[in-house]
């Protein structure tokens, strides 16, 4: 028995996990296994409401579930920053969330703005760091609001931590036994310090541990290059938490935008969090017309971990073909099928 705890969130959030719990509910049907959700209301109305954020039991209680499914953090009457990190990176953080895994596979039908490539070409998976590096929080301000004002943000960077993100990041290749290549994205010629740790990491327990995962390197601006012009190239990337947060945005565009984009904040030996990576779409909340495949995706990618691979392949399964052959676009409102239709097909194309 599973126990899934849900925070749909804000805006479109609750829409989307609608359709991901529906389709959940099917495929548990299908396959046989057991789950209970307990539904969590943060978000940015309970914090309009009560001015708290987070209730200080939140991440003791959240340990206790074997996943969480996120809708989306973020609302257009709370300054932006707050929900953003009271509640999402938090969770990250307390919960020890290291990896943040980021597919970025274009499905057959599916449109790509680029130019003469299609699903053979668009097949990736980016190993983003998920708890260090400019998201820690450290620096601060000196002489604020003065002519003489310093600003400082730190990038934390630990050998723990780069290992254990770069351990996570072969073993990944290793068994997705495709290209068996893993590039390191960094800025070795400008960042010498922290990514001198990253690259020194990378070649040590590459060599020593995972011989048969081909090494590559590509700076940050040039991956932005290549994920547009060669994106053939790619298998497995790792970087560290502010470029892979820059380039899984990229990543969404290439496989179809944000409708389609899924990742899991991942602890392998705790609770990990699951959410499509696109925000809570103000201007479409309640309308019935946001793409709910993202989140149903997060659901798939929520399974596979649990170990449920099986039930993960047929959500995939189902996912593409809605894509294929049902859809004629992955943007919310021109879809030409609502929300809850589309949560529908999926659950009955499994
Ligand atoms: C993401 C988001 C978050 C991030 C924001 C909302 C804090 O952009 O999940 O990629 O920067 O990690
Ligand atoms: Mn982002």
């Amino acid at each position: 028995m599973y126990k899934i705890a849900v925070i749909p969130g804000d805006g479109t959030g609750p829409e989307v996990v609608n359709e991901g719990l529906k389709v959940l509910n099917a495929v548990a049907a299908k396959t046989g296994f057991k789950y209970e959700t307990t539904t969590f209301d943060f978000g940015g109305e309970r914090y309009l409401r009560t001015g708290e954020i987070l209730p200080p039991t939140a991440v003791e209680e959240l340990k206790g579930f074997d996943a969480i499914y996120l809708g989306a953090i973020g609302h257009p009457d709370v300054k932006p920053g707050i929900l953003e990190k009271g509640i999402l990176l938090t969770l990250r953080f307390e919960l020890d969330q290291y990896i943040n895994l980021r597919p970025v596979k274009l499905y057959p039908g599916v449109e790509t703005p680029l130019k003469d490539k299609g699903p053979e070409h668009i097949d990736f998976v980016v190993v983003r760091e998920n708890t260090e590096g400019l998201y820690t929080g450290g620096g601060g301000f000196l002489r604020k609001g003065t002519p003489d004002e310093v600003a400082i943000q730190e990038s934390i960077n630990t050998r723990k931590g780069v290992e254990r993100c770069l351990r996570y990041a072969f073993e990944y290749c290793q068994r997705r036994n495709k290209q068996k290549t893993l590039t390191l994205c960094g800025k070795t010629n400008v960042l010498t310090y922290a990514f001198d740790l990253w690259e020194r990491a990378f070649n040590e327990i590459g060599e020593a541990d995972y011989p048969d995962i081909k090494r590559d390197y590509a700076h940050i601006d040039a991956i932005c290059m290549w994920m547009i012009k060669n994106p053939e190239w790619f298998d497995v990337i790792v970087t560290d938490n502010m470029f892979g947060d820059i380039i899984t945005d990229l990543g969404a565009m290439i496989q179809g935008g944000m409708g389609i984009a899924a990742g899991g904040n991942i602890n392998p030996d705790g609770t990990s969090m699951f959410e499509p990576i696109g925000g809570s779409a103000p201007k479409y909340t309640g309308q019935n017309v946001i793409n709910p495949l993202a989140a149903i995706c997060a659901v798939g990618m929520m399974l596979d971990t649990l170990g449920e691979t099986e039930a993960a392949q047929m959500i995939e399964k189902s996912v593409m073909n809605v894509c294929q052959y049902k859809l004629k676009s992955l943007s919310a409102g021109k879809m030409g099928y609502s929300t809850t239709e589309v949560g529908d097909m999926v659950a009955e194309g499994l």
